[in-house]
């Protein structure tokens, strides 16, 4: 019994030395931080992780290939339609980040926003981003269909604090000279306090080895307790008892 607690608990902290031993995983920012761009706009890739004073070098991957740049920043001055896709960088000292995804869209006008999920409460900014920054005017963002905001000149759309109202799909519009023209739709989505959408998060497995390890050394400590309790409580006379009966048991045989 106890070889098989003590078995556990070594297992447990040889596995959560290992997960300590690996390094933290890089991570891919955009600057500016719109992942939807549009042609000919300028885009920079950064990565973030530890280098080795030996080895300063990051390895950039677009779609899984990699790619020349080997410099933290990758720096993308026109973009074109195939820049799209996902991009994954890592450093001496890091794993291999997680992908960021670039959309490069051909087209007068690509709704932005620093992300598209945003939790009741947060402020949601939305940007009409317009091919080279060419002066649009009349322009109304659209929610569900509906124009939500108009305005004169080209202007961000703030939303001071996200309601579940303001969960829907979004496009902007305007006239450049006097061209009518249209973003694409997108979907943005917020997160009730009390959304049934948000799934609950199992605790990380190296939570529940903590947790076992700490109801291991419980049952431990109070195992010895109560065992060293039992000890003194019995006399002197039963330790004697007990040799006496020892003594006697190989005559037993
Ligand atoms: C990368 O993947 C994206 C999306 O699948 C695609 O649009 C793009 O052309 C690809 N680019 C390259 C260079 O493979
Ligand atoms: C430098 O680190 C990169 C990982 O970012 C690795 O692929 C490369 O082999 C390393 N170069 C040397 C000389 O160790
Ligand atoms: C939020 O909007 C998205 C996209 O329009 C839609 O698919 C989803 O059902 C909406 N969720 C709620 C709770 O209204
Ligand atoms: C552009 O076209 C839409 C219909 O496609 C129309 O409702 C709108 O008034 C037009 N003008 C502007 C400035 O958006």
């Amino acid at each position: 019994m106890w070889q098989l607690l003590l078995q556990m608990f070594l297992l447990v902290l040889v596995s959560a030395g290992m997960q300590a031993a690996d390094p933290p995983k890089a991570v891919v920012f955009l600057e500016p931080s719109w992942d939807r761009v549009l042609r000919d706009d300028s885009v920079t890739l950064k990565c973030q992780g530890d280098y080795s004073p030996g080895n300063t070098s990051t390895e950039w991957f677009h779609n899984g290939s990699l790619i020349s740049s080997q410099n933290s920043r990758y720096f993308i001055a026109a973009a074109r339609v195939e820049d799209s896709g996902e991009y994954r960088c890592q450093t001496s000292l890091s794993m291999l980040s997680d992908p960021v995804q670039l959309e490069v869209h051909n087209g007068w006008l690509v709704l932005q926003a620093p992300r598209w999920v945003f939790q009741q409460g947060e402020p949601i900014h939305l940007r009409c981003h317009s091919w080279k920054n060419t002066p649009v005017h009349s322009v109304t963002y659209l929610q569900n269909g509906k124009g939500r905001r108009f305005f004169h000149q080209n202007s961000d759309y703030h939303i001071p604090t996200a309601t579940p109202d303001h969960n829907g799909s979004y496009f902007c519009r305007g006239l450049v000279g006097k061209k009518n023209v249209s973003s694409e739709t997108m979907n943005i989505i917020v997160q009730g306090s009390t959304s049934p959408s948000v799934s609950p998060s199992f605790p990380p497995w190296h939570q529940i080895a903590f947790c076992l390890v700490m109801v291991l050394l419980f049952a431990v400590d109070t195992g010895l307790y109560f065992s060293l309790q039992r000890n003194l409580r019995s006399s002197p006379r039963d330790w004697k008892d007990h040799k006496f009966k020892w003594s006697k048991d190989p005559q037993d045989k």
